[in-house]
């Protein structure tokens, strides 16, 4: 990283910037707070400035220019152009609006008997295994689980699908290989084959779909009149396969990271177990799976201190930042599992706010809660290795014993 924090570039990171965004997240929030990068773009690493801009109705999610410039004309361009997560009123308000129906808070309690019962089973299994990696043989496996059952994917699939999100969402890195646009692309082409042949038969045999089906209320759900086409269904079920499964993996992962990087919370934990919802909160502001959200502003957005975004900049809010910003969190490099009011970023704020927060914390509290009682000698047993992505935070390797 450069001597001079002005001189910080999100697009030149480097492996130890993700291994450890921190150190220099604040820095940039002390020195550099509404940071240019080299190409005109705007990092906001302060609470306030992120939240401003997440609420602001002056600020696009569209990204067709960007994606141009930086996909061309591919799969990739046209996965990510088409959900709704990169998208404006009105289209966004049509899919947003069919995708919640599907995540009522009845619809949710529903999902948790079936939740309580993959993680019982799943502990189960670890139990078995002793020794294992977290992210693979725990993590992974319930949200991957819960996604599946909700867009219909069958038991045959479901295997390729961290490899299909990992490769779809690794090419939004700021920085993206040729080979890893390459391996974005055929996963998004292979994906759509698998997803075009489900929603054919969903389509012409409704009667089949379970009860909480997704699936089957983007296909037959309308807007107004407005029904999804073909591409739009495929491309917001690949999105929300990506969406349901790789954060909450990381939500689980790295929340166990964290209780072993901080034995006194473990134990306190271990000890009040009524404390697993702030635990989870506290979990999400430390180590928020997605760590950078972007906006293009379509006005001037005056922040709080009077410095004025011009219209046309491309912004990068910094959640990560934002989560440790000391001006809303006392000591917040410290971890407190009973930390309340805990106002973190890590689902957003605004008209994109996480549609799955609510599922995501519920499978976070039973999965992480279940583990830590059930185990509590959990330790881990080698070195883990983070993902090697930037706007994605999570571990590829946690090799735990129980
Ligand atoms: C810990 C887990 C999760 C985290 C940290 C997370 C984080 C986020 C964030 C920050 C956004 C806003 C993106 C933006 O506007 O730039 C978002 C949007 C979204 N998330 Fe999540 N998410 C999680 C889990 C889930 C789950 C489980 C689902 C669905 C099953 C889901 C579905 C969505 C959808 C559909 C959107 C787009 C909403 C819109 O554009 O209106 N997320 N998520």
């Amino acid at each position: 990283m450069p001597k001079n924090i002005e001189d910080f570039d999100l697009n030149a990171i480097d492996a130890a910037f993700i291994d450890n965004p921190h150190p220099v997240l604040h820095r940039l929030r002390q020195h550099s707070p509404v940071h240019q990068n080299p190409d005109g773009s705007i990092l906001l690493t302060r609470h306030a400035d992120c939240q401003a801009v997440y609420q602001s109705r002056s600020m696009s999610s569209d990204k067709t220019r960007d994606f141009g410039e930086k996909f061309g004309d591919c799969p990739l361009y046209t996965h990510h152009t088409t959900s709704l997560v990169f998208n404006d009123p009105p289209y966004h308000t049509v899919v947003r609006k069919l995708i919640a129906s599907a995540f009522t808070p009845r619809k949710l309690a529903e999902m948790e008997a079936r939740i309580d019962f993959l993680v019982d089973r799943l502990l189960d299994h670890v139990e078995d295994l002793g020794t294992l990696d977290l992210v693979q043989d725990f993590a992974k496996v319930l949200p991957t689980e819960i996604i599946s059952f909700m867009l219909g994917i069958p038991e045959s699939h479901r295997a390729q699908l961290r490899g299909y999100s990992l490769a779809i969402l690794g090419a939004l890195d700021p920085v993206v290989s040729p080979e890893r646009l390459a391996a974005g692309n055929d996963a998004v082409t292979e994906f759509s084959a698998v997803l075009g042949e489900l929603i054919d038969h969903r389509r012409r045999h409704p009667e089949g779909a379970a009860q909480g089906e997704v699936l089957e209320s983007l296909i037959f759900g309308d807007h107004d009149g407005r029904r999804l086409t073909q591409d739009e269904l495929i491309q917001n079920c690949i999105f929300l396969l990506n969406a349901g499964h790789e954060t909450t993996t990381s939500l689980v992962a790295n929340s166990v990271g964290l209780l072993l990087d901080n034995p006194d919370q473990h134990r306190r934990l271990r000890d009040d177990p009524g404390l697993i919802d702030t635990t989870v909160e506290e979990c999400l502001r430390l180590e928020s799976p997605l760590q950078i959200g972007n906006r293009l502003a379509t006005e001037d957005l005056a922040l709080s201190d009077g410095t004025v975004i011009a219209q046309g900049t491309f912004i990068h809010m910094s959640i990560a930042a934002a989560n440790r910003d000391p001006a809303v969190f006392e000591a917040p490099d410290k971890m407190d599992i009973a930390r309340t009011p805990n106002r973190h970023l890590a689902f957003a704020t605004g008209i994109h706010v996480c549609l799955g927060a609510t599922l995501a914390r519920i499978e976070g509290r039973i999965a992480l809660g279940r583990l830590v009682r059930r185990f509590p000698k959990l330790r881990a047993n080698g070195p883990a290795k983070r993902m090697p992505l930037a706007r994605f935070r999570g571990y590829s390797d946690l090799p735990v014993q129980v």
